[in-house]
């Protein structure tokens, strides 16, 4: 596996593989990687001739509470796993080299709308930090394809939106999301949790399920189900940010016409915040 640091050796990198004419697959990530990633790379595989993972704990995506020094960074155990994978390229780009002007650098990519909604409420700027970071990537990288997870499904929504809004040729792939047996989704903010949360968490998922197989039976009082769901958690001594269900192709509240939906939740176990998902059709 070829580790690419510099803008520079990214690009002759690039060069190479259009003389060749290769389908080049990228997997944005932030590191500390786990089996969902690795779904992701796996996928990438399976689709394209050259795989480019890329490793950077973006700062401008994280709000000034946040995690951004807690992050985990493993970056040996990552380099293992995605060998293992027969990744062909990681780029490890230093903050510098992504921002050569600082993270107050006048030009961003913003979505408004869907970016304002659900964890955008609790996150301002969240999402504009990663719409230009993942721009910015998609430029550097130049994919045929990129791979994202459903587990961040309001990020997927905002990077499809980007896409299509500033013509990328670039095609994106979803990938469903993956779970521990006891159904707690996987995440870098897992290890976070201590041993009784850890066996607390997997009630996000509960709670998801529990509202899908209302739903199939027909229940329509969405607004109930949800504040039903988010007592369940608050009563398992989760401190819930939101629980709604929505219209999957335009994250507007699902109304009961809607057939395409998906359920999602953003929860706080003490200062460790799990979001789930669960998208189905009726
Ligand atoms: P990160 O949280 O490292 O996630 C990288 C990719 O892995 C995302 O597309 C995410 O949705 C996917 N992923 C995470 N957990 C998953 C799981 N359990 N199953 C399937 N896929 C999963 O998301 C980011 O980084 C950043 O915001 C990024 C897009 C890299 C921009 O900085």
């Amino acid at each position: 596996m070829q580790i690419i640091t510099t803008l520079a050796e990214l690009r002759a990198w690039r060069k190479a593989l259009y003389q060749q004419n290769k389908q080049v697959g990228f997997v944005p990530t932030m590191g500390n990687l786990h089996e969902g990633h690795l779904q992701l790379v796996q996928a990438a595989r399976a689709q394209c001739d050259v795989v480019i993972a890329s490793i950077f704990v973006n700062p401008m995506q994280f709000g000034e509470n946040e995690d951004l020094d807690a992050y985990p960074r493993t970056l040996d155990a990552d380099k293992t796993k995605l060998i293992a994978h027969h990744v062909d390229a990681l780029f490890l780009p230093s903050v510098p080299e992504m921002y050569p002007r600082g993270i107050q650098q006048q030009t961003f990519v913003e979505v408004p709308g869907i970016s304002d909604i659900i964890c955008g409420t609790s996150r301002p700027g969240h999402f504009r930090g990663v719409a230009t970071v993942v721009s910015k990537l998609f430029n550097m990288v130049q994919p045929d394809q990129a791979f994202f997870g459903e587990k961040d499904f309001q990020q997927l929504q905002v990077i499809k939106t980007m896409v299509k809004d500033l013509s990328m040729d670039i095609l994106i792939q979803a990938v469903a999301t993956e779970r521990e047996t006891d159904g707690l989704a996987m995440s870098s903010r897992n290890g976070y949790l201590n041993e009784m949360e850890r066996k607390n968490a997997p009630n996000v998922y509960l709670a998801l399920k529990s509202i899908r197989i209302a739903v199939e039976a027909g229940e329509r009082d969405y607004r109930t189900l949800e504040a039903n769901a988010k007592a369940f958690l608050d009563n398992k001594g989760f401190k819930t940010d939101y629980v709604t269900i929505r219209n999957a192709d335009t994250l507007a509240e699902a109304h009961p016409a809607d057939t395409n939906l998906v359920v999602l939740v953003a929860a706080y176990l003490h200062t460790t915040r799990l979001i789930d998902n669960l998208h189905f059709r009726i």
